[in-house]
């Protein structure tokens, strides 16, 4: 006999009570995905790299390194203040208030961009997808301070 997914809900409901569906939900949107696991391209950094040089170095450093005037992007700088939040997060953060002295000057594709020379100056591997512009992606993407072991 082939059991719906609706069904199996259902009868799991039936038996533990509402409590189950929480967990369940958690269980199954639990994002495996992280700066860690390869989730930009170098040529998408390299788009990243002209944008930040002209738009942004002037506040946060030529080498992210941070100023006076604002942090630095680099690394666990970065990655400590955003550890167990999803990307997008930090994206619209950035997407919504960067460049300071222009907030939302750029659009979705040009702040991933940026994001990927971030994460690459901070020797987050590449990989062979590109950082996703789409927010659910986003979401399945999670900033973690320290490496998950495998
Ligand atoms: C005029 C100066 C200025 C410019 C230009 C600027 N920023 Fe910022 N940025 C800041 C300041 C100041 C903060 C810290 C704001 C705060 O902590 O409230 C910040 C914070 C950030 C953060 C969050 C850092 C953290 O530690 O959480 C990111 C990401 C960021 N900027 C990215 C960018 C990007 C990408 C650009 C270029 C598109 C850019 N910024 C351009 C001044 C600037």
């Amino acid at each position: 006999m082939k059991l719906s997914l609706s069904f199996v809900v259902t009868a799991i409901i039936g038996i533990y009570g509402s409590n189950a569906l929480p967990f369940f939900v958690y269980a199954q949107e639990l994002p495996s995905q992280s700066q860690w696991s390869k989730i930009y391209t170098d040529s998408q950094a390299e788009r990243g790299d002209i944008l930040y040089q002209e738009n942004c170095a002037s506040c946060h450093g030529l080498q992210l390194e941070g100023t006076e005037i604002a942090p630095s992007l680099l690394g666990n700088t970065l990655t400590a203040k955003w550890n167990n939040r999803s990307l997008d997060e930090l994206f619209d953060y950035q997407q919504a208030l960067m460049p300071m002295n222009s907030p939302g000057g750029f659009d979705r594709q040009q702040n991933a961009d940026i994001l990927a020379y971030i994460f690459q100056q901070s020797n987050f591997p590449s990989g062979k997808s590109e950082l996703p512009i789409n927010q659910d992606a986003q979401r399945q993407i999670m900033i973690l301070l320290t490496a998950p072991s495998k």
